[in-house]
This record gives C-alpha cells, sequence and structure tokens, in this order.
C-alpha cells in the first residue's frame, strides 16, 4: 500500500525542525482567555493582539453580544437545516437586509462563511466554457471556487493592469468572461488600482467579482471597501465579503445588483448542500453591520494606527509590504522562516501576538509577521507595540 500522506513529509520535517530548535509551535497557540478585542491571555501572560482581523472591534460590543444572547434564548442553539428547506429564519434574512442597506445593493446572499461564498459564487456563475481572470496573489478560496467550477483559468501578475488587459484581450471573442480581484491584498496590506481595473475589464466585455474580505467596515466612506474609496462600486457585478474580519461573527455573502441575483439561492451548491449559520451568529452579525453604517469615528482611528504603526516599524528599521500604509494590515518581512520564527516567538514572550505567515499563502516565497490593526487599540497600545518589536527586533538580530 502506498501512503497517502508521503506527499507531505517536506513539510512535517521543515516543522520538526524548527520546533527541534527550541521553538514555540507559531502556528498552535492557545487563547487561554480573552479579555477584549485587544487583549488575550496567552501562556498564563497579557498579551496584545496584533494578528487578529477584528478590524473594528466588534467582538465585544455589548448591543452585538446581547443580539446574540437574545437570538440563542428565543431560537435556539442552530437550525440543522440548509436555507433551501428549513434553515432561513428570520434573523437570515434581517442580516441579508442589514447587507442590502449597508452596500445600497439590491440583493444580498448569505453564506456559512466567506470561503463558502467564493468557493459558491465564483463555481456557480463561472463554468467549463468561460474564463476567469484572476490576479495571481488571490485567495486560495478564490482559486477553490475557480476549480471547482471548472473554468479556464487565466492569472495575472500581482496589481498589473497591462498584464489584467493583456489577458483579457488574449480571450476568444463571445466568451463568458470574469474578472476576480481583491480590495485589500491580505498578506502585503496592500490596495489594488480597482478603479483602473474595473474599467479595463468593462471595456473588455467582463463581469466583474471584488473580495472585499479585509477592507468592509473600514475603507470607502461608508466603509462599502476599495471600490467605493476608488468611485467604482456601482461598476462592480459582485461583491464578496465576510463576516469573520470587520463585522466579528462568522460568515460569508455576496451583495449584488444583477437582476437574476436571486436564482443562485437554488443553484449555488456551496449554499443550498450546507447548514445555514445560527441564529445566534446571524443576529450578531446583523448588529454589527448596522453599527459599522455609523462608524466614522473608528475608521479614522484605524487609520491614525495604521500610519503610526507603519511610520514607527520604518524608523526602527524593518522592511516592511508597502511603502505607505495602504490598510489596516501592516506586513514586516522576514529574511527566512527561521529568523522569522524566532522573532516571532520573542515578540510573544514580550507579550505581542502578531500572525507568521509563510508560503504558499504568502507571495514570492516571503516569510511575514503580519500586523493587523484594530480601531480599538489606543494610542499607548501603539507604543507599547514599538517598544515590543524595538526588543525582539534587537534580540533576534532582525535590526541593529
Ligand atoms: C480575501 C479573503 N477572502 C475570503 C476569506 C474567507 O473568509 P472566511 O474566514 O469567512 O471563510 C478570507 C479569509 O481569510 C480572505 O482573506
Amino acid at each position: 500500500m502506498s501512503d497517502l500522506f508521503s506527499k507531505f513529509d517536506p513539510i512535517i520535517a521543515q516543522r520538526e525542525s524548527l520546533l527541534q530548535a527550541g521553538l514555540t509551535d507559531p502556528f498552535n497557540l492557545v487563547m487561554e482567555k480573552v479579555e477584549s478585542p485587544t487583549v488575550a491571555i496567552c501562556n498564563g501572560k497579557r498579551t496584545i493582539l496584533l494578528g487578529t482581523y477584528n478590524y473594528m472591534g466588534m467582538t465585544f460590543d455589548p448591543d452585538v453580544v446581547a443580539a446574540g444572547k437574545k437570538a440563542l434564548d428565543e431560537f435556539g442553539s442552530g437550525t440543522t437545516g440548509s436555507r433551501v428547506l428549513n434553515g432561513t429564519y428570520s434573523g437570515h434574512r434581517a442580516v441579508e437586509q442589514a447587507l442590502k442597506d449597508f452596500y445600497a445593493m439590491e440583493h444580498a446572499m448569505v453564506f456559512s462563511t466567506g470561503y463558502q461564498a467564493n468557493l459558491g459564487i465564483i463555481s456557480t456563475i463561472a463554468g467549463k466554457e468561460d474564463y476567469i481572470v484572476l490576479d495571481i496573489d488571490s485567495h486560495a478560496s478564490i482559486y477553490d471556487g475557480c476549480a471547482l467550477g471548472n473554468a479556464q483559468i487565466v492569472p495575472f501578475r500581482h496589481n498589473d493592469l497591462e498584464a489584467l488587459e493583456k489577458r483579457l484581450k488574449r480571450i476568444p471573442e463571445g466568451a463568458g468572461k470574469l474578472v476576480v480581484l481583491e480590495g485589500v491584498y491580505s498578506m502585503l496590506g496592500d490596495v489594488a488600482p480597482l478603479k483602473e481595473m474595473v474599467r479595463v475589464s468593462k471595456e473588455n466585455g467582463a463581469m466583474v467579482l471584488i473580495d472585499e474580505a479585509h477592507s468592509m467596515g473600514f475603507i470607502g466612506e461608508h466603509g462599502r471597501g476599495v471600490a467605493e474609496a476608488q468611485g467604482v462600486i456601482d461598476d462592480v457585478d459582485f461583491i464578496i465579503g465576510t463576516f469573520s474580519k470587520s463585522v466579528g461573527t462568522v460568515g460569508g455573502f455576496c451583495v449584488s445588483n444583477h437582476p437574476k441575483f436571486e436564482i443562485l439561492r437554488l443553484v449555488c451548491r456551496p449554499y443550498v448542500f450546507t447548514a445555514s449559520l445560527p441564529p445566534s451568529v446571524v443576529a450578531t452579525a446583523a448588529t454589527s453591520i448596522r453599527k459599522l453604517m455609523d462608524s466614522a469615528d473608528k475608521r479614522a482611528h484605524l487609520w491614525e494606527n495604521s500610519k503610526r504603526l507603519h511610520a514607527g516599524l520604518r524608523q526602527l528599521g524593518f522592511t516592511l509590504g508597502t511603502n505607505e500604509p495602504q490598510s489596516a494590515i501592516i506586513a514586516v518581512i522576514m529574511p527566512d522562516l527561521e529568523k522569522g520564527a524566532a522573532m516571532w516567538e520573542a515578540l510573544l514572550n514580550e507579550g505581542l501576538y502578531v500572525n507568521l505567515a509563510r508560503p504558499p499563502a504568502t507571495p514570492a516565497g516571503m516569510t511575514l509577521l503580519r500586523c493587523s490593526l484594530c480601531a480599538l487599540h489606543t494610542e499607548d497600545q501603539v507604543g507599547e507595540i514599538l517598544g515590543m518589536f524595538a526588543a525582539a527586533g534587537r534580540a533576534t538580530g532582525c535590526i541593529s
């Protein structure tokens, strides 16, 4: 019998060699207690959280928590069914209405995760005869959606407008075309030139889907994302998003103005063949989304945090993923995995949690320490964070 697990041997060996060197496993950390969106207890120690997707700090919002408790009492712990059978409660309709209001769009469809939203929408609208043109650094859920639908995949170089245009022009006349882009790319925290990319896509007869997972709630005047900030939201056919980041719970969605959109509820397999979200989750999501509509002050504070951290890290001598802060994600580039893991552990010992990101999740084989800020980080906390980076950076030789 051949061992189907032998393909994992290289990654098993790499992990073992890191752990044998005495390092804490960076992918196995336990949050023993979570005190707030910015502080948890890890290994018995107070730890500032700088590696969550809790951009708008909604997880402990009293109204959000109260809505979840009320729904749990009134509707029970789960729906035990698909949206198309017994799994649509009034709360599912309410969260879809909140999304329609948030984005000012006609249709909203909620999935059990953002991963499933990409999987479902992309695989259902782009099939075997169709072409999907996508940024090469797209999220795994986008690639998996393309694979599930069996469409022809045409990747282009990250954020390269000319490359996108060239690929589009090569597609046979009359073929179905979907361009898939992200507002913020989550590894480096850089923003896509959506204004030009959406224009070029439309000029070449393509439909456009934008994944705004990392910009919802924060970027754009109303927090609708990069398409809003760059003035092209009305030309976008589908926006994909998630409840697992700024909204502060779990779930995914697609919003659209396409007149035939509702048919997707019957033909989209990752929507039909899975259980719907629990009532408590949709209640927290709806409350959070409505509060995010009115969060201009928090958005402004989050920008201040992002600018302060970016400038401070740069001044300390770290190499960053972007020249300017473009989102709530600031990526610190490490020379290799060993140094990255050592720096990650040194930060944890200082009392700071960040994400260690490595290939294949990262572009160009990079190892990154990914910092994601929260609107509830105080100015003092950002100062503390910079102090920890200075100490850990010097201890590990990452900076002098
Ligand atoms: C760009 C992007 N799209 C989709 C997802 C999936 O979201 P979810 O956590 O809701 O499955 C993520 C998650 O990290 C993401 O970064």
